[in-house]
């Protein structure tokens, strides 16, 4: 446990990780979210810190503390998390992205409690949020590693594939929200693991086996420093 910090697999290295929900408001007492519980995120985060890393994890709104020893940055919107994110990514060696972002928020805000006023159907108008992974992406420079996450109901490896790639992804960690010991809220979770293939388009696929979220969370950091050294040899 006392290891000299400069033997540890991260040090020196500045790591950028996204957790939890984003909110995104209708009126001044509504708004949209999802059930991301920011665990996966959390323990990300944690684990680069153990790991030696400098840590700066951009939070939507969750009920865990903010870990000790790591730059925590608390947002609602993904309008806000992805300008904090904006902030961070220059600096940051590793990217992990594990937040689930809202994609779309109502285009308008009401300033004032919506009022239901006898009304039977409200529609509702919502304009998309930025991709903040897809921005990341499309801005890294060399020596900088992205992972992205992946959330699927259905055909997993084909979804999870085409944001690897669109996403300009080192790495992409997918899960399906209907597996046993997957998904929200649990402290497990079970992934497929893609990279992008070596000679041909088609990714290079893994499925790992069911794992705390604290294991897995381990396995990801230590599979991205490996990417880290074959990508600049
Ligand atoms: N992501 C992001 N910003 C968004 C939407 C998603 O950074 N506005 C990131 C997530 O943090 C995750 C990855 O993109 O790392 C994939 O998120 P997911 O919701 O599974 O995919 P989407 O690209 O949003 O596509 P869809 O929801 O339609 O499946
Ligand atoms: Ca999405």
């Amino acid at each position: 446990a006392n290891q000299p910090a400069e033997t540890l697999p991260l040090h020196g290295l500045h790591v950028l990780v996204t957790a939890g929900p984003t909110q995104e408001p209708l009126d001044p007492v509504r708004y949209l979210t999802n059930h991301s519980t920011g665990k996966m995120g959390y323990a990300i985060a944690e684990q680069a810190r153990d790991m030696g890393a400098d840590v700066t994890l951009v939070s939507g709104p969750v009920t865990l503390s903010a870990p000790r020893g790591i730059d925590t940055v608390h947002v609602t919107t993904a309008q806000q998390m992805f300008n904090a994110v904006q902030e961070h990514f220059t600096q940051a060696d590793l990217t992990i992205m594990a937040a689930a972002v809202g994609d779309f928020r109502p285009i308008e805000q009401s300033s004032e409690k919506i009022k239901k006023n006898g009304r039977v159907n409200i529609d509702l108008r919502l304009t998309s949020n930025p991709d903040i992974l897809a921005w990341a992406g499309a801005h890294k420079t060399a020596g900088q590693t992205l992972c992205g996450f992946a959330m699927e109901t259905q055909d997993l490896e084909s979804n999870a594939a085409k944001k690897l790639t669109s996403k300009h992804c080192s790495m992409l960690v997918a899960n399906n929200l209907n597996t046993p010991g997957a998904g929200f809220a649990v402290d497990t979770n079970v992934v497929t693991v893609l990279k992008p293939g070596e000679t041909t388009d088609e990714p290079i696929i893994e499925h790992w086996n069911k794992m705390s979220k604290q294991e897995l969370a381990e396995r990801i950091l230590t599979e991205l420093a490996a990417l880290r050294n074959t990508e600049s040899a």
